[in-house]
């Protein structure tokens, strides 16, 4: 007997990284944190002519390892025994009809189901399209859910043509489109930190901000990801999707409920309000630049050309730094820069928020030389803090300061913190879709880079380099609007 919450979760592209390295595990979690509902099974399809024993075998061997605190024999146990796998080519539309049947005629399968896309996006529209055609959208017998990653679409047109071609066959709120930052529990914590605490909020406007930074740096490179990323860039691969979610999250006004709708409603406020890029402007806005060869941890690496399966010609970018302005009453003249890399010094994700100059110079007689601006420092990985920079007098018989740090947090870099598919995972079988993207959320943020994209489309005879494991080109700081702004890369204190 299946129950009213339970689920069948069919992951296409079950034997792909995807799949393995964050689906599985994440299942494995819930499963051991018995938050899967008891009759949830889950559904592996997949072109490899394996049967579930094989599935099985290998999902056992690819958990160990991947999971906190060992594999427990009970909860992998359980876990195998919801697994079933089904072979399929994705692109053979006559054998989802038999797909169909299977899902709806196989007792123990809710029906419930979950059709997580774990493939190509090229593929997105067939799949959606075949499984409608089987009659697998319909909601009489139980409730149908569509999940797609990111990247949801190429460009502006592209990701319109996408949304269109699923909306075809799906309703917009069957649609859950993942961008796995909103699953992390620092930007999660954003949302919290901005609306349960007084504090901040009347801070938190032009009048006191001089700008916000929103950094998402790497240490490694491109590793075998060339033929995905040479023709995305870094532009596209992080900052169209994760770091324009992250601004919204700072940037957005509190929402009316915290329903999915009304925080999208907000964010969505947001990526309307930011301030259109014109292609004459697209140098002063954005900047771009590729690693060369370089080290990292003291041993050589290769450049970016020196990758596998990267084009010698290339000139995209792994590097990519934007500046925004967001057009409303609170944001008005607030930069916010926007910056991502592969190869560089530090693997870290921040968002770092400077504050103005208190506007008088009290202390102008006394031997303080140089008043620090606070900072409001969001570490989002590896470390997850909040953490705010404030001026403290120094003890001793002189008018001395220095700058203080006081932690919202532990500040630690928790093994034991979830990982983002997690609470995603949990969200779609729960039908949360508050941190899902809505379909205009997605377009109006392809809106803000695809100037950028064009012009860089066609700009393609040089690209600024920068040595593997530095912090990029000292060229990006031209983005800063003034001499005091610069890139704060790290929670540490600036010495
Ligand atoms: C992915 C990008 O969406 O996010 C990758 O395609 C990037 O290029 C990754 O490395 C970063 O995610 P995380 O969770 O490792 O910070």
């Amino acid at each position: 007997m299946t129950e009213a919450g339970d689920c069948t979760f069919v992951i296409f592209g079950a034997t792909g990284n995807l799949a393995r390295n964050k689906l599985l595990p994440a299942l494995y979690h819930l499963d051991a944190a018995d938050r899967l509902p008891p009759g949830a099974r889950i559904v592996g399809i997949g072109r490899r002519d394996w049967d579930t024993a094989h599935w099985r075998g290998e999902i056992e061997r690819h958990l160990s390892g991947r999971v906190r605190n060992g594999l427990d024999p009970a909860v992998l146990e359980r876990l195998l025994a919801r697994c079933q796998y089904f072979r399929l080519d994705i692109t053979q539309a006559a054998r989802y009809a038999e797909l169909a049947r299977w899902l709806t005629e196989t007792a123990v399968l809710p029906p419930n189901m979950v059709f997580y896309l774990s493939i190509s996006p090229a593929y997105y529209a067939t799949v959606a399209g075949a499984l409608a055609a089987a009659g697998l959208n319909r909601s009489e017998a139980g409730w149908r859910r569509l999940v797609v990653e990111k990247p949801f679409g190429y460009d502006l047109e592209d990701a319109q043509r996408l949304d269109e071609a699923l909306h075809r066959d799906f309703d917009e709120a069957q649609i859950y489109r993942i961008d796995h930052y909103l699953g992390k529990e620092m930007v999660q914590n954003i949302f919290v930190f901005r609306f349960a605490n007084l504090l901040l909020e009347p801070l938190w406007h032009r009048n006191y901000i001089d700008h916000v930074q929103i950094t998402h740096a790497e240490r490694r490179g491109v590793e075998e990801r060339a033929g995905y990323f040479d023709t995305a860039g870094a532009l596209r691969d992080m900052i169209q999707s994760h770091l324009l979610q992250m601004l919204t999250l700072v940037a957005m006004e509190p929402p009316p409920t915290l329903d999915a709708e009304s925080i999208r409603d907000e964010k969505v406020k947001v990526l309307k309000s930011v301030r259109p890029i014109p292609s004459s402007a697209v140098h002063a806005h954005a900047f771009r630049a590729q690693y060369g060869p370089g080290k990292v941890d003291g041993a050589a690496v290769p450049g970016y050309l020196g990758e596998p399966g990267v084009p010698p010609e290339s000139t995209t970018e792994t590097y990519a730094a934007l500046k925004l302005y967001i057009d409303n009453w609170r944001w008005r003249g607030v930069p916010f820069y926007l910056r991502t890399g592969k190869r560089l010094a530090e693997g870290i994700s921040l968002i770092a928020i400077r504050f103005k100059h208190p506007p008088q110079q009290l202390f102008r007689t006394t031997q303080i030389e140089r008043l620090e601006p606070n900072w409001l420092l969001l570490g989002i990985q590896p470390e997850q803090c909040i953490r705010a920079e404030v001026q403290v007098r120094e003890s001793g018989l002189d008018m001395r300061t220095r700058v203080s740090q006081l932690d919202a947090s532990t500040c630690a870099m928790d093994p034991q913190h979830i990982d983002a598919y997690e609470s995603l995972l949990l969200d779609i079988v729960e039908g949360d879709r508050s941190l899902f993207l809505r379909s205009d959320e997605v377009t109006w943020a392809w809106r803000i880079v695809d100037p950028v994209l064009k012009r860089w489309s066609v700009e393609r005879d040089y690209i600024h380099t920068y040595p593997a494991g530095s912090w990029g080109p000292p060229e990006a700081d031209r983005l800063f609007d003034r001499e005091d702004q610069r890139w704060r890369n790290s929670l540490a204190l600036v010495g």
